[in-house]
């Protein structure tokens, strides 16, 4: 296990002077651009160089079609070419769903209570080009539509953006462990769940028809999510496609062991490594976690 299989998610808003923690998981922050710079600085210097940002958008600037996602005013667009500017050698990941922008809180269009896969993928197409254009290295769609990975790399190419990565949230889990993650960004769906666009945890070859899609589509990355109780799907994909698989550590994850540790139930510093590791050791060659700084701090 290394620093350098680790990617950090920071959750980020507009404005200034602002860091606020994440009640749900302690030790991660909401931060605005001055905070996130000075983040992104530390973890350069404990050599963590990934990071995934998520925007807290405003509900007054949330609507059905997600429009403030692709805005020129859009402050997330602003931070991503601020730290690109200031940290050329950063690697910026972006997340590509419409459920921060989404007055529905869902990851595609809603119409008469249904998500709408592909008037979805227009909006997702043009929310990848403006973080594109914006600086970011690899886009992360997370919104499991159908069919997105090509319309995004087809879009990217158009506008002149072959050199940016993607790496696809390929298994991605209708799961309880993302609950702290909605806490943190207020993009808890409206009504009903995410059960018909995300995958079903009881269903394991499922992940195989998503990887086959990504994979012919052009994905970059294959993505599995959550980590810990989808290890077996972290290890299928790995021995059946050529491409580097990723693993998301999602929040609630995260917050378990957090709360374990701090109501002493927990050797924490043996802990969290041993989670780490056995993420990759089922065969993850890059984890996303909220444990990147702390992992690098203990090795340092
Ligand atoms: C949104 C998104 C989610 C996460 C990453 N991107 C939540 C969801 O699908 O509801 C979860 C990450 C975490 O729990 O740490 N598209």
């Amino acid at each position: 296990m290394s620093v350098d299989n680790l990617i950090y998610p920071l959750f980020v808003v507009d404005g200034q002077n602002h860091k606020s923690e994440v009640k749900s998981l302690p030790g991660q922050y909401r931060l605005s651009l001055d905070y996130l710079l000075k983040e992104v600085e530390d973890c350069m210097k404990l050599g963590v160089k990934c990071f995934d940002l998520f925007p807290a958008v405003e509900e007054s600037l949330k609507n059905e079609q997600g429009t403030y996602s692709y805005s020129k005013d859009n402050f997330y667009l602003k931070y991503i070419k601020e730290v690109k500017s200031r940290f050329p050698e950063a690697v910026i990941m972006t997340d590509v769903a419409m459920d921060p922008y989404s007055s529905d809180g869902h990851d595609g269009i809603v119409r008469n209570g249904e998500i709408v896969n592909d008037a979805t993928l227009e909006v997702l197409g043009k929310m990848s080009v403006a973080q594109a254009e914006a600086g970011a290295d690899i886009i992360g769609p997370s919104d499991m539509m159908d069919g997105r990975v090509e319309f995004i790399r087809n879009e990217l190419d158009d506008h002149g953006f072959s050199g940016v990565s993607i790496m696809s949230y390929t298994a991605k889990y209708a799961s309880a462990f993302y609950g702290p993650f909605r806490d943190a960004l207020g993009s808890a769906p409206k009504f009903g769940d995410k059960k018909s666009y995300q995958m079903d945890p009881a269903n394991k070859r499922e992940a195989l028809v998503e990887a086959n899609l990504d994979y012919l589509e052009g994905a970059d990355h294959l993505m599995v999510k959550p980590a810990l109780c989808y290890l077996d799907i972290i290890h299928m994909l790995k021995e059946e496609y050529p491409i580097p698989i990723a693993a998301y550590n999602v929040s609630g994850e995260y917050a378990m062991l957090k709360a374990a540790a701090q109501n002493g139930w927990i050797d924490y510093d043996r802990a969290m490594p041993e989670m780490l590791l056995s993420i990759k050791r089922a065969g993850a060659d890059v984890i996303l976690t909220y444990f990147a700084k702390e992992f690098a701090q203990m090795k340092a």
